[in-house]
């Protein structure tokens, strides 16, 4: 039976679906049309699939000219239904798994897809879960719902697990040149997930299983977590030490060639992955009476670190002859990691609702990937990044170090700047003005 979709695969005349046209879908998606097969993305946002009828690109790591490619020679078409589902013979699910207001994991994006696919499923579709999300998603929680008109995996049907690595952003790795990690529920459900892989990026690693699979991706996250958790921790020692710089530590500590890999401290994690998957060990470990008592400590002190720069940035207004509450802050870089478009769960967001709450009247942010920032009782505006307005701000806080900011022009016009990453390493000029995060030298 697998010999159907494995010619299929082999002959490029597999259709591929792709459910959910987000950071991970959409370039998933065109990443497929540019290899020759034909694409159907589904996405319940109406908006998304408006902008692809309508040609408009709006992930920016998806290069546009490939995105038209796709679109224009037809290989890539998209709904907000599942009406063609079974017309498909490979589908990723690549859905959001957020969690709850308590902090567990809320897998019913997966679940509603898990839903409509049962409705459609056919005889040898593949079905690959890659939204990251705890051992035995799509065995224990995914599998049952598929076969409940009878169909075996392995057998009738194929699923595995495939996490996502992508890196917005990241100028040297992406969709086509990372490897990829694939366990499926049974070996043939997993030789043909290895294959499907192959097509899109050369260096396939299989698993044993699912589980694997979706243990691995929480490992690699927790893994930055927990080192992000570990810097910072001793950035603020750093900082109560006085004249030892973090970011002098680090940098020496990174020149041994094995065993050290560097991580740097900041304002906070934000995104989809690093600050929501601890969460997701942390529950599951608890259905195994375990306590993961050090990455749940690690994910504590990251989140408090955005509390950290609000305290930061209230010592250094002590010291102005500017009553707290009527300082004019500004937050420069308000995605939640630099040259990205992605502000979800970003510390600067957490750090202007701090702001606002504390009573500072005039606070203010740029950021040239964002326009405003909507907290429940306040929108606020993205302002222009001018002289001006770097001369009016009491304090210019650097929480997202963007490349396309000129940080010395920065320093020169700002009376005093609060820098949570950094970014003003190679400034020499008006270093009296920088306040750094892990590093506070003694007067
Ligand atoms: N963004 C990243 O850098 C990244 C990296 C690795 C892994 N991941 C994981 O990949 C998954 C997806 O993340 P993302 O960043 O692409 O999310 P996203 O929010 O950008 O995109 C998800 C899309 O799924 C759509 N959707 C939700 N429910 C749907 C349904 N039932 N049917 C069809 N479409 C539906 C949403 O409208 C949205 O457009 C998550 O599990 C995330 O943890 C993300």
């Amino acid at each position: 039976m697998s010999e159907v979709l494995r010619d299929k695969i082999k002959n490029k005349r597999a259709k591929i679906g792709i459910i959910g046209l987000g950071y991970v879908g959409l370039p998933l998606a065109i990443e497929f049309a540019r290899k020759g097969y034909k694409t159907y993305g589904i996405d319940t946002d109406v908006n998304k699939i408006k902008m692809i009828q309508q040609k408009k690109n709006y992930i920016k790591d998806v290069i546009t000219k490939e995105f038209l490619y796709a679109i224009n020679n037809n290989l890539f078409t998209a709904s907000t239904t599942y009406d063609n589902a079974g017309e498909m013979d490979v589908i990723y699910i690549c859905v959001p798994t957020p969690v709850t207001v308590n902090k567990t994991p809320d897998i019913t994006f997966i679940m509603n897809c898990a839903e409509e696919l049962s409705k459609k499923l056919k005889r040898n579709q593949l079905i690959i879960l890659k939204s990251t999300t705890f051992p035995g998603t799509t065995e224990n929680y995914v599998q049952p719902v598929l076969e409940r008109r009878g169909f075996k995996a392995g057998k009738d049907y194929y699923l595995a697990f495939s996490p996502e690595r992508i890196d917005p952003g990241n100028k040297t790795y992406n969709t086509a040149n990372t490897p990829v990690v694939v366990g499926g529920v049974t070996k043939k459900c997993t030789e043909l997930a290895v294959m499907i892989s192959q097509e899109v990026t050369p260096k396939v690693h299989a698993v044993s299983s699912p589980r694997v699979a979706e243990m691995e991706k929480l490992l690699e996250n927790i893994f930055r977590s927990v080192n992000i958790a570990l810097v910072n921790e001793i950035a603020r020692l750093c900082e109560r030490m006085r004249d030892v710089n973090i970011w002098e530590v680090v940098e020496a500590a990174a020149t041994k060639p094995f065993g050290f890999m560097p991580f740097y401290p900041g304002p906070g994690i934000g995104g989809h992955c690093i600050q929501i998957d601890p969460y997701y060990l942390d529950w599951l470990a608890k259905q195994y009476d375990f306590q993961t008592k050090f990455i749940e400590i690690a994910a504590e002190l990251n989140e408090d670190m955005p509390f950290y720069v609000r305290d930061l940035i209230f010592k250094e207004i002590a010291g102005l002859p500017v009553r707290a509450q009527e300082a004019n802050v500004l937050i420069l870089g308000t995605t939640f990691k630099k040259d990205i478009d992605d502000a979800r769960n970003s510390p600067a967001l957490k750090l202007i609702e701090l702001l606002h709450k504390d009573g500072i009247k005039n606070l203010n942010f740029h950021d040239p990937y964002m326009k405003n920032i909507r907290l429940p009782d306040k929108i606020f505006r993205c302002q222009q990044l001018d002289e001006k307005l770097l001369r009016e701000s009491d304090i210019v806080v650097i929480v997202t170090d963007h490349s396309s900011y000129d940080y010395e022009w920065i320093v020169s016009y700002s009376k005093k700047i609060v820098d949570t990453r950094n970014a003003t390493k190679k400034i020499r000029n008006n270093r009296d003005k920088i306040t750094l995060l892990g590093y506070s030298p003694s007067l």
